[in-house]
């Protein structure tokens, strides 16, 4: 089956012409020019759930599960949750990234079909991946906060995965270059906008001794087309690098990533994006940088 084929069907989120406007020309510069102390305050007062994760922890795991999960108690939560443009375009990219993962594993041309998955936090994509997949895979899920994994290894073993998630923690940037399994599928989602691109290059050079030829990586760009960059900076102190899906590539492509598909989610916020890593042999020398 082709990777546009497996997202048939998938109901994302979207907005109305109408609410676009709305963000637009009322709801975004509100939000992006009210002080920052304004916000804060509210925030507060209200006891925001998303706000207190995000203040704890900027772009952590926590903050993830609570747009994920879509039904917070708080009202300023449900605002922001439901009515959010990035938390529903993250929706959109566990739906994707998903589907998406779970069509590579019945594509994988080997067994046993291992994903190694960077920056998982608990795992709720990996886990949706391995339970829509056909075919039976396992993961090795990296997180710098171990307290994701107390959450995921629970998700894990609600789902009847439990036995097929190994958690590590640890940083990235450290634990690829000790990585030594052979991998099928790399997943990266959720992570490169948090990282530096000496950073990326170097995941992806390390990932080169583990990832024979064919075998896919799957990352994601972020566009600053949610408007509400300024916002996330001064209330959440949430410091994203937006990257298009070409910038990206091209810090892949020294470590002989190539053959890139792209995959929109609806509100143009994330781009879903698979490389295949080329040549021959586990272990050949990568390409010099261009
Ligand atoms: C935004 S969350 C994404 C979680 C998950 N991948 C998803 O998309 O649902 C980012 C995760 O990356 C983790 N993280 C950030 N920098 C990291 C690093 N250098 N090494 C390991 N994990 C890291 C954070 O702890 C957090 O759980």
């Amino acid at each position: 089956m082709s990777l546009d084929s497996c997202l048939e069907g998938i109901e994302f989120e979207r907005l109305t012409p109408l609410a676009r406007l709305a963000k637009k020309v009322v709801l975004n510069p509100l939000a992006n020019r009210l002080p920052a102390s304004w916000w804060k305050k509210w925030l507060g007062n209200g006891n925001s759930e998303l706000a207190q994760a995000n203040w704890g922890n900027p772009g952590g795991w926590r903050s993830m599960v609570i747009s994920y999960q879509g039904k917070p108690e708080k009202l300023w939560d449900r605002l922001l949750v439901n009515g959010g443009t990035i938390p529903m375009a993250l929706r959109n990219r566990r739906k994707l990234a998903g589907r998406i993962i779970a069509s590579l594993i019945d594509q994988v041309d080997h067994e046993p079909v291992h994903l190694l998955c960077l920056g998982a936090g608990p795992g709720m994509i990996t886990a949706d991946a391995l339970a829509m997949a056909n075919r039976r895979a396992d993961a090795t899920l990296v997180d710098l906060s171990d307290d994701a994994f107390d959450f995921g290894r629970q998700h894990a073993t609600e789902m009847g995965l439990r036995d097929r998630m190994t958690f590590i923690q640890g940083d990235v940037r450290d634990v690829v270059s000790r990585i030594d399994q052979r991998v099928s599928i790399v997943k990266t989602i959720g992570i490169f906008e948090y990282i530096t691109d000496d950073e990326i290059g170097g995941i992806a050079q390390s990932l080169r001794r583990v990832m024979p030829a064919g075998s896919a990586i799957v990352f994601n760009s972020i566009s600053l087309r949610h408007g509400t960059d300024r916002f996330f900076r001064r209330v959440f102190g949430l410091h994203m690098i937006h990257r298009s899906p070409r910038q990206i590539q091209e810090l892949l492509d020294p470590a002989g990533f190539g053959r890139f598909d792209i995959f929109p989610e609806p509100l143009g916020v994330y781009h879903v994006v698979v490389g295949r890593m080329e040549g021959k042999n586990l272990g050949e020398s990568p390409r010099k940088p261009s």
